[in-house]
């Protein structure tokens, strides 16, 4: 069945729009014509309320809580499946059959060096260089030493694709053998994808690394539900920079860049270090809670912007804390705080009236952390995780007969009409920029603090 819906604008115009239905009953007001039609065009600032594409990738569903990829229950794959099958699910569509997995991981394995020139970029970043800009530079330099043919066949795709899935671990680890002034340890061919990550950030010539098996599950799962989420902030960067074919290694570094910021990937720094902040105060939580409710705060790793109900994937990251932090000698007493204060938000008419629940970093902080993962290196695992889900975003347009390239409206509110005055005739004249006031949010109340927090945001949903 089709539907339309009605536009009609006090001027006496009207106009009829189409409305699209989505393949799980989603509607979308279709308004390709609006503009042509009443002369109108839509203000929808941060995209609240856009679809800016349609998708065969990603299904999630806010109010419910359900996150699919490629049809599949995020949760079933977490629970069962390994990062690269569900890099090649979301790439190509469907679970690989063992032999296309086979052939997958295979391409993955052999693509994973980087140009021996690249490692000498690293000699030139400072010591303490933050990793992430270490990625976002190192991923747009590959373009230098990888050129992608104008119009890429199947097989240069292929073969683009397992470069960036593969190649952005091998960076991240090395960035981070950068960071603490060792040699850089080569990806092996004998070990898997997590494995391998885990021993090039952990092993050295002077010590091996034992692998635990439950911590690679944890990892995996990680970068599992971390692999996707329809039109965030750094898929939204990667759709829109994609869409000028733009070179993908560009492209994808643009998706990094968009990622670094704490409003996207570095929320689950921001819980840990919420956490560490309860633990060395003494408080039981309820203090926390209750500046997070007279908004000196905000109870990081709480709310999304999509969900409002238990993110599918703190669900499944709370999970896993318990069975690594439940092993013998593995526990962690910020564990415990965050269920405390998990408990009583969702006791408290404050959270639940705002339908607050926890997010994905609630609790993904504490797996990296059990894992061995510096702080530092959180939002970089995230990028590894996303970056399968970027280049299946990247493929999916690519592929869109109909793709145009990205570039959306304003609506001006500067000044109007004025001419030219020469500059030494000018009078002091104010400067007519345009100001939004935005709510300074405290990170951590300043009861918690030896000097008073500058301030920031507080990270959105991506
Ligand atoms: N703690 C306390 N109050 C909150 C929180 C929170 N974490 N989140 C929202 N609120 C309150 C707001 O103050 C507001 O209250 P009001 O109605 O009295 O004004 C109400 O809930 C709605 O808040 P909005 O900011 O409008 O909600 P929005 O959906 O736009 O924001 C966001 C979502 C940015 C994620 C918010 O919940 C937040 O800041 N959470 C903490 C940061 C965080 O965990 N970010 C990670 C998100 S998931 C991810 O990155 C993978």
């Amino acid at each position: 069945m089709s539907y339309s819906a009605n536009l009609r604008l006090d001027v006496g115009q009207e106009t009829e729009l189409p409305v699209f239905i989505g393949s799980e009953g989603e509607r979308a007001l279709d308004i390709d014509k609006l503009r042509a039609g009443t002369g109108l065009v839509t203000l929808d600032e941060s995209f609240g309320n856009t679809a800016s594409c349609r998708s065969a990738i990603t299904y999630l569903h806010g109010e419910k809580g359900i996150l699919r990829y490629r049809g599949y229950p995020i949760e079933e794959l977490a629970e069962k499946s390994r990062f690269v099958e569900v890099a090649y699910l979301l790439m190509y569509g469907d679970l690989p059959t063992s032999g296309q997995l086979e052939d997958f991981s295979s391409i993955l394995n052999s693509s994973s060096l980087i140009h021996e020139d690249m490692r000498h970029f690293f000699l030139a970043f400072p010591n303490n260089a933050h990793p992430m800009s270490l990625l976002t530079t190192m991923v747009a330099s590959l373009s230098a030493f990888y050129p992608v043919p104008e119009n890429p066949s199947d097989e240069d795709e292929a073969q683009i694709i397992a470069n960036l899935v593969s190649q952005v671990r091998t960076i991240a680890a090395f960035s981070y053998k950068k960071f603490i002034g060792e040699p850089v340890v080569y990806p092996s061919y004998k070990l898997r994808f997590v494995e391998n990550f885990l021993n090039m950030m952990f092993s050295s010539p002077v010590s091996n690394y034992q692998q635990d098996q439950d911590i690679v599950k944890a990892i995996e799962a990680f970068l599992i539900v971390h692999a996707d989420h329809e039109q965030n902030c750094s898929t939204s960067a990667v759709r829109i920079a994609g869409s000028s074919l733009a070179n993908v290694y560009a492209v994808i570094s643009a998706g990094i860049s968009a990622l670094w910021g704490r409003r996207h990937g570095g929320a689950n720094q921001e819980v840990i270090a919420m956490l560490k902040t309860i633990q060395h105060s003494g408080d039981d939580g309820r203090l926390f809670l209750e500046a997070a409710k007279s908004k000196k705060t905000r109870l990081m790793g709480f709310g999304h912007r999509i969900y409002k109900t238990f993110d599918p994937r703190a669900l499944i990251m709370k999970k896993l804390c318990h069975r690594i932090l439940g092993k013998p000698g593995m526990s962690d007493p910020m564990f415990d705080i965050a269920m405390r204060l998990e408990e009583a938000a969702l006791s408290d008419d404050y959270f639940l009236s705002r339908n607050l629940y926890p997010n994905v970093d609630f609790y993904s902080g504490l797996i990296l952390k059990a894992a061995g993962i510096p702080f530092d290196m959180f939002t970089v695992l995230f990028a590894i995780g996303r970056t399968p889900g970027w280049l299946a975003h990247w493929r999916e347009m690519r592929h869109d007969a109909g793709n145009r390239i990205a570039r959306p409206r304003q609506i001006y509110i500067g000044p109007g009409l004025r001419s030219y005055i020469p500059v030494g005739t000018r009078e002091k004249h104010s400067v007519g920029v345009m100001r939004r006031t935005s709510t300074k949010i405290s990170r951590i109340p300043e009861k918690y603090l030896d000097h008073p927090d500058p301030g920031d945001e507080a990270p959105e949903s991506v």
